[in-house]
This record gives structure tokens, C-alpha cells and sequence, in this order.
């Protein structure tokens, strides 16, 4: 199936969205689209290209800070005392039925490829993001990113190791 990701408008339907998480669910059909125009966190959703106009999947996206001292012991030495600029995955999800095609990785890849385009025009160190649940957390180790030492569900994955990676 071929997906279409568009900046989340007024075109598109998110009543039927239904990741499994309701707070996730109502996060995109109640507040991403007040939270997209007041620019606190902008949204990204995808539809199929053959299908209805249903979502299905979205991730918001917005900036933040990391305090030094949430960052693993190795690697503290040589930033600043003061906290480190990040790009923060606020919220990722999938449609129950898309789950397990390859969406989600779809999605974080994106993530990592605004960060990287960001990171040419302002300072970010660090890609972050709020894991929902304990399962959450483990799709995201997966791809790399390290729990923060302050916050369990909480992770980080430093802009040198996304550089090194993405071609
Ligand atoms: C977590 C979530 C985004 C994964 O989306 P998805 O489209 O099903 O994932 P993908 O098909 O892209 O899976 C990519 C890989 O991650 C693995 N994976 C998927 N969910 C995983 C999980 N919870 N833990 C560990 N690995 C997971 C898949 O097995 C797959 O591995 P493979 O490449 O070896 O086959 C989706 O299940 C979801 O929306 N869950 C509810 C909301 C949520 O938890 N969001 C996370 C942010 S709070």
C-alpha cells in the first residue's frame, strides 16, 4: 500500500483512528489540530493513497530541552551545565489495522530526517521522545534510543549517532 504524509488538516477523517492507546487516540482527535495552529506541536498524519481519507498513523513533533543531568554518566563529558536543545517525538502512532507493516518505523525514520534537516539551521543535540508504556519503550530501543536517567519512559538519541546513520 502506498501512503501520502501531509501536515494534519481539515481534509481528513480522525474519528475512526484507533491505535489501542486512548489518550493517544483522542490526543489527535481533539487537541493535535489546536495544538498544530497555535504551533505548540505539529502534526503529520498519512493516508492511503487508494483508500478513504481515514488516518492512519500520525506523529507530532515540537522542540525541547534535556537536562544534562538526565543524560547516562558517558554522556555528560564536554556539554555545557546548562540544558541541551532536542527536537521531541511528542506523539507516534498506528492505525490497530496497519499495525505490524512497517508504519511505525516509517514514521520515526521521518522524525530522525526532520531532525537531521533542523539540525542544519538550529541548534539540536539530542532526538527525544516520552514513551507511552513499557511496550512503547521497547519499539523505540530498537532503534537505537537511550533511556534517560531521570524519567524511565523517557529516551534519547543523540543528533551524531541519527547523522551517522541516515545516508
Ligand atoms: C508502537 C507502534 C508505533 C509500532 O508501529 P508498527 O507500524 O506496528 O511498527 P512496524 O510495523 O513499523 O514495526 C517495525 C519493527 O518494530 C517491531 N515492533 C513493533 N512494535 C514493537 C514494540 N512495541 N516493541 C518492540 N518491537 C516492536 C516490529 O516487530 C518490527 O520489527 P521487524 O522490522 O524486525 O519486523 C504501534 O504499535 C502503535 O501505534 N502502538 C500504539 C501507540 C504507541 O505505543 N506509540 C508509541 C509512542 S508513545
Amino acid at each position: 500500500m502506498e501512503w501520502i504524509f501531509f501536515p494534519l488538516d481539515g481534509s481528513v477523517n480522525r474519528d475512526n483512528f484507533d491505535c489501542g492507546i486512548p489518550e493517544l487516540n483522542e490526543y489527535l482527535q481533539k487537541y493535535a489540530r489546536q495544538n498544530h495552529r497555535k504551533g505548540i506541536a505539529i502534526t503529520f498524519i498519512a493516508i492511503s493513497e487508494t483508500a478513504s481519507r481515514n488516518v492512519a498513523d500520525y506523529y507530532s513533533v515540537s522542540m525541547a530541552e534535556i537536562r544534562r543531568e538526565s543524560l547516562p554518566e558517558n554522556y555528560r563529558r564536554g556539554l555545557p551545565r546548562y540544558p541541551l536543545p532536542a527536537m521531541r517525538i511528542a506523539q507516534l502512532a498506528v492505525d490497530i489495522t496497519m499495525q505490524g507493516r512497517g508504519l511505525g518505523k516509517e514514521l520515526l525514520m521521518q522524525c530522525f530526517k526532520k531532525a537531521v534537516r533542523l539540525s542544519s539551521e538550529v541548534g539540536i543535540f539530542a532526538v527525544t521522545v516520552d514513551a507511552f508504556d513499557k511496550e512503547a519503550k521497547a519499539f523505540y530501543l530498537r532503534y537505537g534510543l537511550i533511556p534517560l536517567e531521570d524519567n524511565t519512559l523517557s529516551l534519547f538519541i543523540p543528533m551524531r549517532t541519527i547523522l551517522n546513520v541516515l545516508p
